[in-house]
């Protein structure tokens, strides 16, 4: 659970390398394409631009590099061809990779083009609500304040945080102890020590937290049909705090230059 000063090494450089996945999306049009597209974009640029491998690429006898959730999907959203981005959509891109054997795990939830104030809204306090779990990251800090920050924000201003999925380790394996909730108790839970490195990502409904797996074994839900949004970023807890590895361009190490 707790990398060494090398294997942290190696984690950042898989960070940075993610992080350009994200700045790569970011200067593309989402609207009028296919998810499978977007999909076949980020494997072509993982593989070839960035000479590392495609982590969820055959783990759990998943197909595709990359989940993509719209609107009231939840997560674990499954690229197909048929499924063409719209304006006004949010979309959340969640995409893994390898490289000299470890693993970085990032997502961000993209508004596309015009969509409504209420959408913006869920999206922006969704990364708020992440920031705030990084935020509690510290040697001695508990696993219970990062859960109890995100759902102390998700409240505030409204919305259901999801309890069915989890932040996790990640490391030489892309789902290593501990568990990273995020809802909890304060001062409650594994103490953090540095060296640790895990996600946390947090998913954040405008109506019931309540969700369901649709038929093809993949496809999450929010029951209500309302919207959903995640934000997800690879943490390492360093001797005073917390270092984000998969950090973009666009945002400090205290959260995004601004807020979408
Ligand atoms: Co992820
Ligand atoms: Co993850």
């Amino acid at each position: 659970m707790v990398k060494t000063t090398d294997e942290l090494a190696l984690m950042r450089q898989s960070g940075t390398l993610l992080a350009a996945v994200f700045e790569m999306l970011d200067t593309q049009e989402l609207a009028g394409r296919s998810t499978l597209q977007i999909n076949d974009l980020v494997e072509r640029f993982i593989t070839v631009d960035l000479a590392a491998r495609p982590a969820s690429k055959g783990q759990y006898g998943f197909k595709y590099v990359l989940n993509c959730s719209i609107n009231q999907v939840v997560c674990h959203g499954v690229p197909s061809e048929d499924d063409i981005i719209a304006d006004g959509d949010i979309i959340n891109l969640d995409i893994t990779l390898e490289k000299n054997g470890f693993i970085a795990d990032s997502s961000k939830t993209y508004i596309v083009g015009t969509a409504s104030p209420a959408a913006r809204r869920l999206v922006r306090v969704t990364q708020e609500a992440m920031w705030k779990g990084i935020g509690a990251v510290r040697p001695g800090a508990r696993l219970g304040d990062i859960g109890f920050a995100i759902e102390r924000h998700a409240k505030k201003h409204g919305y259901a945080v999801v309890r069915d999925y989890a932040g996790h380790g990640i490391g030489r394996e892309m789902h290593e102890a501990p568990t990273v909730l995020h809802f909890g108790r304060a001062g409650t839970g594994m103490v953090l020590r540095e060296g640790m490195t895990f996600t946390i990502e947090p998913m954040l409904n405008q109506g019931t937290r309540k969700v369901s797996t649709e038929e093809d074994g993949w496809t999450v839900v929010t029951d209500d049909g309302k919207l959903s949004a995640q934000f997800e970023h690879t943490v390492a807890v360093t001797a005073t705090g917390v270092e984000v590895l998969t950090l973009r361009r666009d945002e400090t190490a205290g959260g995004p230059k601004r807020f979408p």
